[in-house]
């Protein structure tokens, strides 16, 4: 082979291998991994990118070559002649993939190892998907639970995801990892986080109507502030009714969709909550009852013009602690307000 021929060809594979790069480099494809995990699977795919650069850098320079440099004249209709093929080529161009892809497959599957193992010492979250809304329950804080996903930086999480009703999936971009919630079964999913922020948790299973706005978020706390905030919340649970039912109806989201005076929200996707007497009067129910039960099983009574099935089934599932301060929190707010 002639000196030129190395040169051309070297030259038009380091444009390519150039062009490619610069796509894979420049271009926001994913984002930055904000968990441990994430970082070994951004590794995988830098790993395998690399490789896939190299490949279609020198496979597209050898065909841009040919066809430059052995393309027929115009009016040569002969047939080429005739090729039997080189063993050498053949060995190579199949034992270099082969070694290639068994590079990745071992790659990933250290970095898979390593992202299922969950040291002894963690915190354990319960993640629960209903059409649609997420909630979060904290086992070791006497089961705070909440509709914001909050982590402590560099602790390793283990999530524990399930469904009360149809697929759901749960999955955090920056933490890199998805996870179906399955109705009757357990799945888990490991994150440790590494970058204080907050990211969006997005249902990623087509799961019914509301799926495009079956969202939250995960925020990624100072161990320090996390605990502040895990203690606030636990003495609001164990203060007074009221403190305690403001941190229930604060940590489920409720004032997004719900107005109520006494905790300055001014929701109006859901009922007036102020005129919740007026609403159990309208039901035909007493007011605690009518309360308890619009939480637990709002499908039993939709307040006129309102839709039906907007208003979450998660509640159901809050400990029954929590659930009790929430409703003399309501009951006693409405009839002050
Ligand atoms: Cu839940 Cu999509």
């Amino acid at each position: 082979m002639r000196r030129g021929s190395i040169v051309q060809l070297l030259v038009i594979g380091v444009v390519l291998g150039g062009i490619a790069a610069a796509v894979a480099i420049f271009v926001p494809w994913l984002p930055t991994p904000a968990s441990r995990e994430a970082g070994r699977i951004d590794f995988v795919i830098w790993f395998t990118t690399i490789i896939c650069i190299a490949v279609f850098a020198l496979v597209g320079a050898v065909m841009i070559y040919s066809v430059l440099k052995f393309r027929v004249p115009d009016d040569d209709d002969l047939d080429g002649p005739p090729i039997h093929g080189h063993t050498g080529l053949e060995i190579v161009w199949t034992a270099v993939p082969a070694a290639l892809v068994t590079a990745i497959s071992i790659v990933s599957g250290v970095v898979l190892a390593k992202n299922d193992h969950l040291p002894a010492k963690h915190l354990t979250v319960q993640v629960s998907a209903v059409q649609f809304a997420w909630s979060f329950t904290y086992p070791g804080y006497k089961n705070l639970t909440t509709g914001t996903l909050r982590l402590p930086l560099h602790e390793p999480v283990d999530l524990v995801i399930t469904s009360k009703d149809v697929l759901h999936s749960f999955w955090v971009p920056d933490f890199g990892q998805k996870q179906d919630a399955v109705p009757g079964s357990i799945n888990h999913l490991k994150v440790t986080p590494t970058r204080i922020g907050t990211y969006p948790v997005i249902c990623t299973e087509l799961c019914g109507l509301g799926h495009a706005i079956m969202r939250t978020s995960a925020i990624v706390m100072s161990p320090g502030r996390f605990k502040a905030w895990v203690a606030e919340q636990q003495k609001a649970l164990a203060g007074p009714p009221g403190a305690a039912g403001k941190a229930v109806y604060d940590n489920n989201g409720c004032g997004a969709c719900h107005t109520l005076t006494a905790a300055g929200s001014k929701g109006t996707v859901g009922p007036d909550l102020d005129k919740l007497p007026a609403s159990a009067e309208e039901a035909g129910k007493p007011l605690e009852d009518f309360v308890r039960e619009s939480i637990v099983d709002p499908a039993a009574y939709i307040a006129p013009g309102y839709p039906a099935n907007v208003m979450p089934g998660t509640f159901a599932g809050l400990p029954k602690d929590q659930i009790d301060a929430l409703v003399q929190y309501l009951v006693s707010s409405s009839k002050g307000g």
